[in-house]
């Protein structure tokens, strides 16, 4: 990814979008000595620990570790992907990314006609639903559910006229052409093939939003008993429509969810627009589908826990089944809010009222319970093969857990509850663990890369003084010059702070060091970005940056020389080793020795 966009102008669209700006277009922030500060949109808190700094550019927050520079904010407030986010800043500043055309991407600019027609469908269906005559039928019809106009207006929710080209016209006089309409998948062209319709026709219309809250798909609903009509009517897929992607809502509910701290996962658009009209508001949908491993993945963003909230009814069961599935595989915490039988949670709130919805998802007993139990309703776990059958099916979804807390929480209780040996559930599952992970291996790869970028947490942190050198590198440029002449890489222990080390090393000898955003420009390692930020915007300020980073270095290759040592001695130790070869190694260790004493000496000889 980077390298897609060159550095002078990632570096030109920074400079055109002032962090506190930007920032502060979003949620106000309030003056506090050199910096601006704010409650921390990425986690929960009372007292502000939000930073963001004016002359630094930076911000971090000291309370989630969060960091970064202008476009890891907006990568990570609007949840987009680097480019994306770039794209929203040069556009912001009005800077043409000129790349883009020369690349030719013709694939952007259909999805861009697509998401303004979408825009001008939305707000022409949500026109005729509030204003028009013909309406009415959809008007009486919120009326009978209980929605009110405001509810109506808040989701945008609309009515396409019951015309075969109430929509196409609309759009001609726009511009669009009915092969665009087509290609949105809000028009179908005739059989005979001369000619388009619309798709939706006198139905609800509900807009699907991306998590920009931008329209990308329509759902609509049936507003008369018609029996050889689908009930609801949708979108196909189209190049801005993935099902397996879009959650329903996710744009409304996502600061509510990381509030939360878990997201509420329902069946249907109703149902999801009732549970935030009754104050519920971490709740979204899938397109009328299960959950896919792509939902999970997004879900896993913004929580590690999602309730899944569906029909008491049969199918709804199984709903509950399939759809855990990929949240489960994903380590995610899941719960069941099982509904009284007869309800969805639409009739649930308007019957019961907030409160009681509220009380059903904060009891809601855990998916692995929910499992057990159902495990146990359809084998008796008190004959044998009962037993049996439900040690071998629970080992299965045991080992598939990617998350070893969970895994050992689980087995412990399995086990327990199936009156077995831990140890015995334990060989079981990791039989089969291995051979998942030898089908997996043989498969390859992810279709994405994020998963892999959780691993780089392995990585500790960094000794104290690669941190206290990172800091001076990072806050005067002299210190740079000086490891770059006399930092040898191999004193560098294998962590975060020692791999940035290396990274300011490479761009300052490349001659692309432009200051510490020439790390923050480099999106692609968020643990990279967090120590940054915190380093750059901790206050103790460091008063002699060169005599501290001398310090350093001193004390870092004290410590390689120390190791050199201890490994110089191994060898010396082992048997049979002649004159000949053990005669350069003593001469190494006398000069490590001296060398030593040298370090030992500088260091003493400071205050
Ligand atoms: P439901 O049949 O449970 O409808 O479908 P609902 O959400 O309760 O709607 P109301 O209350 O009767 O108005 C749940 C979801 O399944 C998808 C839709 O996304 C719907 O919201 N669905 C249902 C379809 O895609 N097509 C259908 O024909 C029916
Ligand atoms: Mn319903």
């Amino acid at each position: 990814m980077p390298g897609l966009i060159p550095e002078p102008v990632l570096e030109q669209i920074r400079q055109n979008n002032d962090v506190v700006e930007v920032i502060g277009s979003y949620f106000p922030l309030k003056r506090a000595g050199a910096n601006f500060r704010a409650l921390c949109p990425f986690h929960k808190e009372k007292t502000p620990s939000f930073n963001v700094n004016p002359s630094k550019q930076i911000w971090h927050c000291f309370g989630c570790g969060e960091g970064g520079n202008v476009f890891t904010f907006v990568m990570k407030y609007e949840n987009l992907d680097f480019l994306a986010a770039v794209r929203r800043l040069a556009e912001r500043a009005g800077i043409k990314l000129e790349y883009e055309e020369r690349a030719g991407d013709p694939g952007r600019d259909q999805k861009e006609q697509l998401l303004t027609l979408h825009e001008v469908a939305a707000n022409f269906f949500h026109h005729n639903l509030m204003k028009e005559p013909s309406a009415a039928v959809a008007r009486d019809y919120l009326k009978k559910r209980k929605i009110p106009a405001e509810t109506a207006k808040k989701w945008r929710l609309g009515y396409s006229p019951d015309a075969w080209d109430g929509l196409i016209q609309h759009a001609a006089t726009k511009k669009f052409s009915p092969e665009l309409l087509a290609a949105a998948g809000l028009a179908l062209e005739r059989e005979r093939g001369d000619g388009f319709y619309d798709r939706f026709r006198g139905r609800l219309m509900f807009p699907i939003c991306d998590e920009q809250g931008r329209a990308v798909g329509f759902s609509g609903r049936i507003l008369t008993d018609a029996k050889d009509q689908p009930k609801y009517v949708n979108s196909p897929e189209t190049p801005i429509f993935q099902k397996g992607r879009i959650l329903f809502a996710l744009d409304k509910a996502k600061r509510a969810i990381l509030d939360e701290k878990y997201a509420i996962v329902c069946e249907g658009q109703v149902d999801t627009i009732s549970c935030h009209e009754a104050g519920v508001e971490n709740v979204v949908a899938p397109q009328g589908t299960a959950l896919t491993e792509q939902h999970a993945r997004i879900l896993k963003r913004y929580a590690e826990e999602v309730v899944l909230m569906f029909d008491a009814d049969a199918a709804g069961q199984n709903a509950i089944v399939r759809s855990a599935e990929p949240l489960w595989d994903a380590g995610v915490v899941i719960r069941v809010a099982v509904l009284p039988a007869g309800h969805d949670p639409d009739s649930f709130v308007k019957a019961f009222g907030a409160e009681k919805l509220k009380e059903l998802v904060t009891k809601a007993p855990s998916f692995f319970l929910y499992l057990l139990d159902r495990l146990s309703q359809q084998h008796d776990p008190r004959t044998e093969r009962g037993k049996l059958q439900i040690a071998r099916q629970m080992a299965e979804w045991l080992a598939r857990i990617p998350t070893p807390i969970l895994l050992a929480t689980y087995a412990q209780q399995t086990a327990k509850r199936l009156d077995i040996g831990e140890d015995v559930l334990r060989k079981e599952v990791t039989k089969l663990t291995g051979r998942r992970r030898d089908r997996s291996g043989m498969t390859g790869g992810d279709d994405e890369a994020d998963d892999t970028a959780d691993f780089d947490e392995e990585r500790p942190r960094g000794l104290p003084a690669e941190e206290m050198l990172l800091r001076t590198m990072l806050a005067d440029e002299r210190v740079i010059e000086m490891a770059a002449e006399r930092l040898d890489l191999a004193w560098l222990s294998n962590s975060l702070a020692g791999q940035t080390i290396q990274d300011v090393l490479r761009l300052y000898n490349g001659r692309n060091w432009i200051g510490p955003n020439s790390l923050l420009n480099q999106p692609q390692n968020d643990q990279t970005s967090r120590l940054v930020s915190e380093l750059l915007l901790n206050q103790q300020t460091v008063k002699q940056p060169e005599v501290a980073a001398a310090d350093c270095l001193a004390t870092l290759e004290q410590r390689w020389v120390k190791q050199r040592l201890s490994e110089l001695r191994r060898q010396l130790e082992q048997p049979g080793l002649s004159a000949a070869d053990s005669a350069p190694l003593h001469q190494q260790l006398l000069d490590l020795l001296s060398k030593l004493q040298h370090i030992a000496t500088f260091l003493k000889g400071k205050p």
